[in-house]
């Protein structure tokens, strides 16, 4: 009974319809991998589980022996605690032990034709695509059905790097780059996660991996490896104005433009995100807004201060990033 209803426990997440970020629900080949490990030892240990409970509840239970009674020549223990004690649990664990090391080398990191750097920041990601001179943030695309290779460090603290449909978890350093991999199975969107507490906002640095067909991510590639868009009117370009005026290119990057800054997400291609604050909200005119007016109400403790902008100006510098698509 225990076991049953820690079973139902378990899976009442399954039934809410955020799947989008469950180990559970794999959706490529090192996931499925990993969760066919998770679901062996959980029915192997589930099946040692009753049975210990099934011995203790037979000793507690059982027909008391009066001293005197019984057969003294005949001890239970010996045979009993050889087989259970030393036999059986030394079987489990060596067959837990060869299947995990298995899995272990069978999550090796294949060839791949696709390199992206992702780099965590307080509480970021920024993310490069090395081979093709793209810079985005808090969005990594990628060609559904392929392994996809990842050089993953950090500016500041240890992160870690976590999309648990599509692989296990990897430290994101400082001072080192880990190499890792994800593939997804079929085109879709996989909620990421950093997985290692990193501060005051851990819990909103996450981030989405959108998987393209390879046609797709070509074409995607290549429209991002454009710079930015020309302002197209004049609220645009006073925006654009504005923006440089206030100081928002020290810190951002808008490429083709005098904003070159790094310690900020790079907002080459803006208006395409589909949110901001690293996951958190959608991107859209309010949100964006709201955010660029006070951005440590929305996430207390990030780096992008408050901005004094009057009204014309907020206006104008947001609507000229949502045009950058
Ligand atoms: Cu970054 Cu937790």
């Amino acid at each position: 009974l225990p076991l049953l209803l820690l079973s139902l426990l378990l899976l009442l997440p399954g039934c809410a319809e955020e799947r989008q970020q469950s180990a559970l629900h794999p959706e490529g080949e090192p996931a499925q991998i990993i969760a066919g490990l998770w679901w062996f030892m959980f029915y192997l240990l589930g099946a040692v589980f009753i049975i210990v409970m099934g011995v203790a509840a037979w000793a507690v239970f059982r027909p008391r022996i009066e001293p005197g009674e019984g057969d003294a020549d005949e001890p239970v223990g010996d045979r009993f605690i050889i087989v259970s004690g030393i036999a059986l649990p030394s079987i489990v664990l060596v067959v837990l032990l060869v299947y995990s090391l298995t899995v272990t080398v069978s999550l090796r990191q294949p060839d791949s034709a696709v390199t992206i750097e992702v780099i965590g920041h307080l509480w970021w990601w920024e993310v490069r695509y090395p081979d093709h001179g793209i810079i985005t943030a808090n969005e990594l695309h990628i060609p559904a059905g392929e392994p996809v290779h990842l050089k993953l460090s950090s500016a500041d603290v240890v992160h870690s790097f976590w999309v648990p449909q599509l692989h296990g978890k990897m430290d994101m350093l400082p001072d080192h780059v880990n190499t890792f991999w994800i593939q997804a199975g079929r085109p879709g969107t996989y909620r990421g996660q950093c997985a290692e507490y990193c501060g005051e906002q851990h819990a909103r640095m996450s981030f989405h991996v959108v998987a393209l067909e390879r046609d797709e991510f070509d074409q995607w590639l290549a429209r991002r490896a454009q710079p930015a868009r020309e302002p197209t009117t004049d609220v645009h370009r006073s925006g654009q104005r504005a923006f440089m005026e206030a100081g928002c290119n020290t810190c951002h990057a808008i490429s083709g433009t005098e904003a070159h800054g790094r310690a900020g997400p790079d907002l080459t291609h803006m208006g395409s995100r589909p949110s901001i604050g690293a996951g958190q909200w959608p991107n859209n005119y309010a949100n964006l807004a709201g955010w660029i007016a006070n951005p440590q109400s929305l996430k207390p403790g990030n780096h992008m201060p408050r901005s004094y902008l009057d009204a014309d100006e907020l206006h104008e510098i947001t609507t000229y990033l949502l045009s950058l698509e």
